[in-house]
């Protein structure tokens, strides 16, 4: 045995005893540093005969790389048990859920509007828009209700200002879609002015309303559809069939019971209001009102440049939120405008 198997030994001890590549190193430099043990050991060597030297270097040498050897498995091992221990703390959890791409959904009112616009396109109907912010005149002065008259009173909005803060006159959000009545028949005149006879009009304007209302079944800001028939021959009689076939076929169910009761607006003469009832379902009985209609008024005619002398209309104006209430058994018009994500993914 070598007599430097103490050293190797006390090496082996050290090096068991440490946990981290830096204290492995000053073990290391303990006994093969510029003056660690075993290097103390060679500067030695000088002082002995000629005849031992070789045998002691070889010895030391020996020694060395028992204690090099040493090193570098416990090295080795060290490593490992780092890399052991940062893959058990960075494990990826399996079960966590995926971040996944939503699918997207069509809102339900705007599915609503476009089966309201398919419907009436088979039938005809051109489909019309017009601005949110609308002149006072269109929405009020035009469609019969000039300025005092009670019904404006009915149709609270929101107005706007100028650039000096002072409220505008002149113009407002639309209250209704009615508007679009008059800058459509004006439009069709233009279109069609010099002709004898007219080209009959058959047109829906739906889109965005507002008015001061805000609880479960009003919002700020609803929906809208307008429906204008001007021609020669235009009648009650025609307009009740017209929104009968819609209704029954927008809510898929040929036996829904529809009403005319007789009501008020300034822009109709006479006017009705429209409420439908189920005869089956949550809403099964009752009747609720879905829209408003009636034979345009003569003033109104006249406003879009129409000789009532020559023409007569009949128009309706429907909420479109609340048939898709009624369609899909929804109970609070504000779920439609929150953007709940656990309410709007059911309309896939
Ligand atoms: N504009 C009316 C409202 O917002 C609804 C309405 C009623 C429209 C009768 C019409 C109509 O075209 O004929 O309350």
């Amino acid at each position: 045995m070598s007599q430097f198997a103490p050293i190797i030994a006390e090496a082996e001890t050290a090096l068991a005893a440490v946990a981290t590549i830096n204290d492995l190193e000053q073990v290391k430099a303990r006994f093969l540093g510029k003056s660690g043990v075993l290097t103390e050991q060679l500067k030695q060597l000088g002082k002995l005969s000629a005849e031992e030297r070789p045998a002691a270097g070889a010895a030391i040498n020996v020694a060395k790389q028992a204690v090099e050897g040493l090193v570098s498995s416990r090295r080795e091992s060290i490593l490992m048990a780092e890399q052991a221990q940062k893959l058990a703390s960075d494990t990826v959890d399996v079960t966590l859920p995926g971040r996944g791409r939503g699918v997207g959904s069509i809102h339900p009112v705007s599915q609503t509007l476009a089966r309201i616009e398919r419907l009436f396109q088979s039938i005809g109907f051109e489909v019309a828009e017009g601005p949110e912010i609308e002149t006072d005149w269109h929405n009020f002065t035009a469609m019969n209700t000039p300025e005092k008259h009670p019904a404006r009173s009915m149709h609270d909005t929101f107005y706007l200002q100028d650039d000096d803060g002072n409220v505008r006159e002149d113009v407002l959000l639309r209250t209704h879609t009615s508007p679009v009545q008059i800058r459509y028949m004006q439009a069709h005149m233009e279109k069609y002015a010099g002709l004898e006879v007219m080209p009959e009009i058959r047109m829906i304007a739906p889109g965005r309303v507002y008015r001061v209302d805000s609880d479960a079944t009003h919002s700020p800001m609803f929906h809208q559809v307008e429906g204008l028939w001007v021609s020669e021959n235009a009648s009650f009689a025609a307009l009740k069939g017209v929104v009968i076939d819609f209704l029954r076929q927008f809510f898929e169910s040929d036996d829904l019971q529809v009403r005319f009761r007789p009501s008020f607006f300034p822009f109709t003469e006479p006017s009705a209001e429209i409420d439908v009832a189920f005869i089956s379902g949550a809403n099964k009985g009752r009747w609720l009102e879905i829209a408003g209609c009636g034979m345009v008024h003569p003033n109104v005619l006249r406003a879009g440049g129409i000789d009532p002398e020559k023409y007569l209309g009949f128009a309706f104006g429907m909420g479109p939120d609340r048939l898709t209430m009624l369609r899909y058994g929804i109970n609070d018009l504000r779920l439609f405008f929150e953007g709940d994500l656990r309410f709007l993914s059911q309309f896939n």
